[in-house]
């Protein structure tokens, strides 16, 4: 199959790495000259494992190219498909649909044969429908099925998580379509990965339900652990209490300082206008988004708590700044929040993270970054981890101490325990445990 991929981000690059790795022949499309210069000298302008390697061997075998014009590869394409962002607009929470309805115009223009049009993107019901208007006005001519093929990647394991997909759900009306898609993902139909064949706007609507429900998760456990510092039980217990039931499972279980990142907190927002349009409100998910917004700040309430109750003037070390562990994405990342709560209060914060420090200057004012850890907590009054790092999971707290001018460690992902920390001669806060 002769793909093209419109937007080389995290989604667009990684999909279309690995449908060149699949053997298809594959060509990625940003507006972004810096970003396809940068991939064709072979740099990979994201962090993510194990990228880097794929992008090369793709290249090298001559199935993967970059490109910033697509009037070529449109039209030589079996399939297109539409990868750009559509990220929160700006004053009312809706999807921003600009970016995808600019791909569609750019599309049809260049449309020759029968080709099958996917959005890959995350977006509102009827977003099918309304690209297939697009296409159709700007170029009558064109024989397009247009596809919804939502996908369910996670950052830092994107590869994995692309090759070994728990499924893969495609809603088109077309049914030209379907043996197109099924070539297209027959290397995963092969390994078992279910295809889910459906409507386009139910298509649609499975990737906001399943983002809108992992983010109600959390944000459960999160309540939970609240309630266990008031009584006195303990989160993780409680979690794997009920995470042993089969009908709840363990996973997005964990508490911590609330969710961020470039999915949940923009989707679960688009999932709760649609809905109000349609005069169907998701009210567990108006009350999820506001319960985290919230929590974010909080957590910064929850150092300056553990720092005496007044940080101005103290040095507070922040160790993790991106969403998550093994990313350089900051994008809605609660340390944003919890670094702006500090500094509120009158605190100098110093962060440190492995991937993610020059996207997090871009975001956070006045923060100053250090080359590690233990640089970072030279004279600090607190640290704080924030993100989950595995080279946090280790820490030299006799290190630790000497460099900081008071042993304060509160843990938001609870990596450690207590009496380990205790017996340091640190004092510890952590989510949802007993003090
Ligand atoms: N990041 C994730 O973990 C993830 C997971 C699942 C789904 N999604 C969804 O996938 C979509 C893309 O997300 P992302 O994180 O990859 O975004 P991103 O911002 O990393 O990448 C989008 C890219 O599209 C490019 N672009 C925009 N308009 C273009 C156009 N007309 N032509 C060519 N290039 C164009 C931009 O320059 C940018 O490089 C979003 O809808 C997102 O919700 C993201």
């Amino acid at each position: 199959m002769k793909i093209t991929m419109i937007g080389a981000g995290y989604v667009g690059l990684v999909s279309g790495v690995c449908f060149a790795d699949f053997g298809h022949d594959v060509i990625c499309l940003d507006k972004d000259e810096r970003k396809i210069e940068a991939l064709r000298t072979g740099r990979v302008p994201i962090f993510e494992p194990g990228l880097e390697q794929l992008v090369a061997a793709n290249v090298a075998s001559g199935r993967l190219s970059f490109s910033t014009d697509l009037s070529a590869s449109v039209s030589e394409s079996d399939v297109i498909f539409i990868a750009v962002g559509t990220p929160s607009r700006r004053g009312d929470g809706h999807a921003d649909l600009s970016y995808v309805r600019d791909a569609a115009r750019e599309i049809a223009a260049h449309l020759k044969n029968f080709t099958v049009v996917v959005t890959k993107s995350t977006v509102p019901v009827g977003t099918g429908d309304e690209v297939e208007r697009i296409i159709r006005e700007t170029n009558p001519d064109a024989d397009v099925a247009v596809v919804s093929n939502p996908e369910f990647l996670r950052e830092g394991a994107a590869i994995d998580d692309f090759k070994r997909p728990d499924r893969i759900v495609i809603g088109l009306h077309d049914e030209r379509a379907r043996a197109v898609m099924t070539e297209v993902y027959r290397p995963l139909y092969l390994n078992q990965a279910p295809l889910l064949f459906t409507t386009r706007r139910t298509s649609e609507l499975v990737k906001y339900a399943g983002n809108a429900f992992l983010a109600m998760k959390i944000t459960f456990i999160n309540e939970m652990a609240d309630l266990c510092e008031k009584v006195g039980a303990n989160v993780q217990e409680v979690a794997r209490g009920i995470g042993l039931d089969g009908r709840i499972g363990s996973k997005f279980l964990h508490a911590g300082p609330g969710y961020g990142g470039s999915c949940f907190p923009k989707d679960t927002l688009a999932l709760v206008k649609t809905a109000q349009d349609h005069d169907s409100p998701v009210r567990l998910i108006e009350t999820t988004v506001s319960i985290n917004d919230n929590r974010k700040r909080a957590m910064g309430r929850k150092v300056i708590h553990a720092a005496g109750g007044d940080v101005r003037g103290k040095r507070i070390a922040v160790l993790g700044l991106t969403f998550k562990p093994n990313t350089d994405d900051m994008r809605d990342s609660p340390a944003i929040a919890i670094i702006q709560a500090l500094q509120d209060g009158g605190a100098r914060v110093i962060g440190y993270d492995p991937e993610g420090m020059e996207n997090a200057h871009k975001v956070i004012d006045n923060l100053t970054t250090a080359k590690g850890p233990y640089e970072a907590a030279e004279g600090a009054d607190a640290l704080v981890l924030v993100t989950e790092w595995n080279q946090f999971r280790a820490l030299d707290f006799a290190r630790l101490k000497a460099a900081m001018s008071s042993p304060v460690l509160v843990d938001l992902r609870n990596i450690y325990k207590r009496d380990e920390v205790e017996r340091h001669g640190f004092a510890y806060t952590s989510i949802g445990q007993p003090g």
